[in-house]
């Protein structure tokens, strides 16, 4: 019995490779494959991703960003029989991929970039690309612009046609001055080869492609943030509705998307939506690239397949956990905004959005940080509290001066300098913003406080209890004063 379940594992993985090479052929009738290979890779463990499967292929700048390389890797390549088969087959594509968007909140792209598609109104249409990247951790996009700057530009084109819009704006943060350089060129460049502008590939179709750069707000990464800043306006989210595909920038149709979301268009046309289904497991497919820094032998950027399990993410392309697994002590697994899981969850969780939801945190940008036992993770979480008071942009109140309260509760937790029945109190206050605030930065500030009292108050305990064994309590008393209500 066991023999035949080892033989029949065997046969399937056999399989599933030759189903991907197959894949690899230019519009290959695909969905003949989607059931057949979603069932199989129920079977198979995540990870492990083969070259000949990877998307970004200069991640690491070591060839050529610009068109000539770009055509080496598979750029541009029958692009214009892509934006031939029309704005449906593209967004059917897109929607069996099961490509979700990687900006952080997951939501299905092939959806969202639908919503664009109403009777036209006289209204032009624009894609915003966001490549604004302020999440603490995250160090993606600006890679794809450095090294795969046409990935991005081909991808505007694509999903341009997908939504039919007139034109993407590229909002770039702003530090980054090579990536908008190395981005620039490549859209000169493709402007020279009659690639974008004007009947772009030969298509008939006509797409103009913008970059514009920020200025360095963390907010700015904000879709309606973005929209205004964009519109030259300073960088306040907008309350929703009207959604920015009613109401967008200059006042038209307008869809924000992440810059790697937008860069895996074409090559999803290309190989087929059950391509990149075929890796992750189901709703959470494709290969995703994760940002690993912290107390790690290797700090990475790495594309990888989605669900991939956390430590055998860490462990094959980071050279493990500084002095050993056992060695470490919490891992932020989704950009700075994402509660924090403790070593033991973080032994066998998988990474990807359902997994990380499963266990109250969540794939956020994929941006995993590392923290071993030499952290002091009240510290670590207090930094983060003064980073989200520093960029909240003041408009709604729970947000501009709960961040304030954090802030300072959270650096008197760091001493210890507190009384126990604070934790509940600190804690009370994170709900009293997550969901009461226009933008989602209310619940970034709240969530890792959130996580640090689910999972280390033991430790928040012990720090005020030794605070109090060396001070004075009459300080207590002027805390109280500091604090009315405690
Ligand atoms: C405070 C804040 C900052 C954000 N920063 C970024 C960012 O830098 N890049 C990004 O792609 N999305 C960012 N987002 C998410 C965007 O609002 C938006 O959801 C995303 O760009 C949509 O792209 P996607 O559908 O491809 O994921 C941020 C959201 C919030 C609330
Ligand atoms: S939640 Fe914060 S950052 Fe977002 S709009 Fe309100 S005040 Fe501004």
């Amino acid at each position: 019995m066991w023999k035949t379940s080892t033989l029949t594992r065997k046969l399937l993985i056999t399989h599933q490779r030759s189903t991907r090479l197959h894949a690899k052929s230019f519009f290959q009738p695909t969905a003949t494959y989607a059931t057949v290979q979603n069932t199989l890779y129920k079977h198979h463990s995540y990870g492990g991703l083969k070259d000949e499967d990877r998307i970004f292929t200069n991640l690491y700048s070591k060839h050529d960003f610009r068109l000539k390389g770009a055509l080496k890797r598979g750029d541009w390549y029958k692009t214009k029989e892509i934006l031939l088969k029309g704005h449906e087959w593209i967004l059917q594509e897109i929607k069996t991929s099961g490509l979700r968007g990687r900006g952080g909140a997951g939501f299905p792209t092939g959806l969202k970039w639908s919503f664009m598609n109403k009777p036209p109104d006289g209204r032009p249409r624009y894609l915003v690309v966001n490549a604004d990247e302020g999440e603490p951790g995250t160090c993606k996009d600006r890679e794809i612009m450095r090294g795969d700057p046409h990935k991005l530009v081909e991808g505007c084109l694509v999903a341009g046609r997908a939504m039919n819009a007139n034109a993407a704006y590229i909002y770039v943060r702003g530090e980054f001055y090579n990536e908008a350089s190395n981005l620039q060129e490549a859209i000169n460049e493709s402007y020279a080869a009659g690639l974008i502008g004007k009947n772009a590939c030969g298509s008939g179709y006509d797409f103009d492609v913008y970059v514009h750069r920020g200025a360095g707000a963390y907010i700015c990464g904000e879709e309606t943030a973005l929209i205004e800043s964009l519109e030259g306006k300073q960088g306040k989210p907008r309350l929703k509705p009207p959604f920015p595909a009613d109401v967008g920038v200059f006042g038209c149709p307008t869809t924000v998307a992440n810059v790697e979301t937008v860069a895996v268009a074409p090559i999803i046309c290309r190989r087929g939506g059950s391509w990149f289904a075929s890796f992750g497991r189901e709703k959470n497919s494709g290969t995703k690239l994760y940002c690993i820094s912290g107390h790690v032998d290797y700090p990475t950027t790495v594309e990888e397949e989605m669900s991939i399990p956390l430590k055998e993410l860490i462990e094959r392309h980071c050279g493990g956990v500084r002095g050993g697994w056992d060695n470490l002590l919490g891992i932020i697994p989704g950009g700075s905004s994402v509660p924090v899981l403790p070593k033991h969850i973080c032994d066998d969780v998988l990474m990807d959005f359902d997994a990380l939801r499963d266990v109250q945190s969540g794939l956020g940008t994929a941006a995993v940080i590392v923290m071993d036992k030499s952290t002091d993770i009240v510290a670590a979480i207090s930094r983060l509290s003064a980073f989200y008071k520093h960029e909240s942009c003041g408009q709604c109140t729970p947000c501009r001066e709960g961040t304030t309260w954090l802030m300072n509760m959270m650096k008197r937790f760091e001493q210890g300098y507190a009384a126990s029945r604070e934790i509940d109190m600190i804690e009370e206050l994170t709900k009293q913003i997550e969901g009461h605030t226009i933008c989602a930065l209310g619940d970034a500030a709240a969530w890792p406080i959130q996580g640090l009292i689910r999972h280390f108050r033991p430790e928040l305990e012990a720090r005020i209890k030794a605070y109090w064994e060396t001070h004075p309590k009459e300080e207590l008393s002027k805390l109280a004063t500091a604090s009315p209500g405690l």
